[in-house]
């Protein structure tokens, strides 16, 4: 646990996703960044500058930032291959980590990770966003209040369509198995698990379908034409704790979709819906103590209150300072998506059901 009042966090990986993680990290009063980390040293000197970072801060090699002394906590953004390896060094080094998802590359990674963490445990806390949008938070507040009785089923989508051939997206490392592990599902299915897991519990069992669209990709560096291997789109369907079943779409290829991560809970006395795109908005469809007796209910469209805005580098300050808050995604939720994530695999690959115990 961590007394100091100012809090020295390194970053590694300074890509796409790094942007907002920096802005996240200003925002936290006991946050300071005090050290950087990514291979490409053009980026590493830019956002260096950019973020007052000293040159002897400034590493290519992610194992000299996490063993810095003058390094108290971990950010790690790097592409899926690597995150176990970061899990890893921030274990041995014992140094507290917010580590991106999906959790590892496969499931035989989180099981090894998952043995050596127990021996010598770390407070780690990983990327799942979307329990940081007031919607999502309000709809676990009115869940938890009974407010549309048991839940009987969850429909949750994650809809993207920067994959559609319209857009001739060239070859990364997001369509090459060996680095991401898994496409779309990975990708945005993670989150969907993660929300299913959040309103509902855990999966029992699940039946998929995965599918590439794309084929092949133009590489921008060689110019060659390189082969996907990983998928554009996954559906599946689950049986949840308390026999909740989910049905569950994600795919690259939704021309039209932004950022879509919709849900839907479905109980035996009402409805609510949310949409990441509408965070600060949710539609409740229960019956009102106003309507007539008999009357139908209809969705109302409520506007969040402010109280369940909360920033997820807030949680990390939290469980770093050992106060953890409650819903902060930990190694344990990052765990156990992967395990859901293995099962959604072996289902496509084998055409059968399969349980997650
Ligand atoms: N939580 C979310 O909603 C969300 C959204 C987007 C991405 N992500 C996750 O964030 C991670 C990064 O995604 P991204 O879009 O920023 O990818 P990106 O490719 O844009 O950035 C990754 C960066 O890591 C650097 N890098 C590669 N190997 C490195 C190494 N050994 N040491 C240091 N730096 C290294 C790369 O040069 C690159 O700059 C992925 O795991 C992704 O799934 C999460």
């Amino acid at each position: 646990m961590i007394k100091n009042d100012v809090i020295t966090v390194g970053l590694i990986g300074l890509g796409q996703m790094s942007g907002g993680h920096r802005k996240m990290i200003s925002e936290i009063e006991h946050f300071q960044m005090g050290a950087l980390c990514e291979v490409n040293e053009e980026i590493l000197h830019q956002i260096g500058d950019e973020e007052g970072v000293s040159k002897e801060k400034r590493f290519t090699d992610m194992e000299a930032l996490i063993a810095d002394p003058d390094v108290d906590a971990v950010v790690s953004v790097v592409p899926n291959h690597l995150h176990a390896r970061v899990i890893e060094l921030c274990i041995y080094y014992q140094k507290p980590l917010m580590a991106e998802k999906p959790f590892t590359l496969d499931f035989n990674e989180a099981e090894n990770l998952t043995a050596l963490y127990e021996k010598q445990p770390i407070p780690v806390m990983v990327g799942f966003s979307y329990r940081y949008v007031a919607s999502f938070r309000y709809a676990k507040k009115l869940i938890a209040e009974n407010k549309i009785g048991p839940i009987r089923h969850i429909a949750i989508r994650y809809l993207q369509s920067g994959g559609a051939a319209l857009f001739e997206k060239p070859y990364a490392w997001r369509f090459n198995k060996a680095v991401s592990g898994t496409g779309a599902l990975g990708d945005l299915g993670a989150h969907m698990i993660d929300s299913a897991r959040l309103f509902v519990g855990e999966f029992r069992a699940v039946s998929a379908l995965m599918e590439t669209f794309i084929t092949k990709r133009k590489d921008p560096v060689s110019g060659e034409t390189k082969t996907v291997d990983v998928d554009d789109f996954t559906s599946f369907q689950a049986v949840l704790e308390n026999n909740v079943i989910g049905n569950f779409v994600t795919t690259r290829n939704a021309v039209g979709s932004g950022n879509q991560h919709e849900v839907t809970i479905y109980g035996d006395y009402g409805t609510i819906h949310v949409n990441c795109e509408r965070p600060n908005e949710i539609d409740i469809c229960v019956r009102d103590e106003k309507d007539e007796e008999g009357a139908r209910p209809v969705f109302k469209t409520e506007i969040v209150p402010d109280s369940y805005r909360k920033q997820q580098f807030q949680d990390f300050a939290d469980l770093v300072t050992g106060n953890e808050q409650p819903n902060t995604p930990t190694f344990y939720d990052g765990y156990q998506n992967q395990k859901v994530l293995d099962r959604i695999i072996q289902s496509a690959e084998t055409g059968q059901t399969v349980k997650v115990d």
